[in-house]
């Protein structure tokens, strides 16, 4: 018997976080490089006081429901989508995540995203390493034209801490910045950088359009297809929160037809994104693998910042970071 508390880690991590854990914990890691099944993650939980987990395990009130001695939650991860957080807190236990930490990292892939989109920086690769850029074609006046980003119009849909930090980048860019909220939170520093709009408004007068709300009833499918229809003929759409919150296929539609000109896309309603989706047959998207805030340092930090959450949790301090505070009984 030992007087360790009990871990399951649904992942090996990269760098030190874990061996970290070690010494306070007895861990059981997945050891595979593939999502635990339904059936093992709730047998291997069900062991468990504590869990550190990915956005990719789903946390749900069955799987918490059968676990009677798990006391914390901890996600490598801001978002927590995944996990029934009313559930977590109606047991009282603590659900950590890792905000913060990933801000500056998301908001460079948010940029990276909108001026590959925005100046077809993809498709003028694969122009070159296919062969096409040959003679007699040397510099074409209507060779992959885009669409300038400095002096546009950008429109961040949620303005968190991640929007806050493209905001700060479009205004490097000469870009004129609107940004829509349904919790407008004082401006700060980005007073005179960024007004605010409607949701409207928003769409149709935004050239390029990035999204920063969290993943949640109120707003999956927030850009259906009738947002998407009222946004500004030949926008371009980035999107680095969570697929859920777009009409995937109405999207799809918009960008074939072309009154969305481009758009730059990380998250995906599925993930990983079906081989069979639409977006693949599109030139005009850029499409990453959910790899917003994957740096090195950026990721050693979530890792670290997740372990952090647990070992105060089991030992019975507040997590640094917690997503439902509520359980210490007190509000955000
Ligand atoms: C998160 O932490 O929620 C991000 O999506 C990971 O990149």
């Amino acid at each position: 018997m030992t007087d360790r508390p009990r871990v399951f880690a649904t992942r090996v991590l990269p760098g030190s976080a874990l061996a970290e854990l070690a010494r306070s914990c007895d861990l059981d890691v997945w050891a595979e490089r593939s999502i635990p099944p339904p059936a093992a993650l709730a047998e291997r939980v069900a062991a468990a006081e504590g869990l550190l987990c990915l956005l990719t395990d789903r946390i749900d009130a069955a799987l918490l429901g059968g676990a009677p001695r798990l006391r914390a939650v901890s996600s490598v991860s801001v978002g927590i989508d995944h996990i029934d957080l009313p559930a977590a807190t109606a047991r009282g236990i603590p659900v950590g995540h890792t905000p913060g930490v990933l801000t500056e990292t998301t908001a460079d892939l948010a940029f990276a995203l909108l001026l590959a989109a925005a100046r077809r920086v993809p498709e003028a690769d694969r122009f070159v390493r296919e062969g096409r850029w040959r003679p007699p074609q040397v510099w074409e006046p209507d060779l992959l034209l885009g669409r300038d980003v400095h002096g546009a119009t950008l429109g961040l849909l949620g303005l968190g801490a991640i929007g806050r930090a493209v905001a700060r980048r479009a205004g490097g860019f000469g870009m004129r910045v609107r940004a829509w909220s349904r919790s407008r939170r004082p401006l700060g520093d980005l007073e005179g950088l960024l007004r605010w709009a409607e949701f409207d408004e928003l769409l149709a007068t935004s050239d390029f359009m990035s999204v920063h709300v969290a993943l949640a009833p109120g707003t999956r499918g927030l850009l259906d297809a009738r947002a998407l229809a009222a946004m500004k003929p030949g926008a371009v759409l980035v999107n680095t929160a969570r697929g859920g919150i777009v009409d995937e296929e109405a999207l799809a539609a918009a960008l074939a037809e072309g009154r969305i000109a481009a758009a730059g896309l990380d998250v995906f309603a599925g993930e990983p994104l079906d081989p069979g989706s639409p977006l693949l047959a599109l030139p005009n998207v850029v499409l990453t693998p959910h790899i917003g805030s994957a740096s090195q340092a950026t990721r050693a930090r979530m890792a670290a910042l997740a372990v952090e959450n647990l070992v105060a949790a089991l030992a019975g301090r507040r997590m640094p970071a917690c997503a439902n505070p509520d359980v210490y009984g007190q509000s955000r």
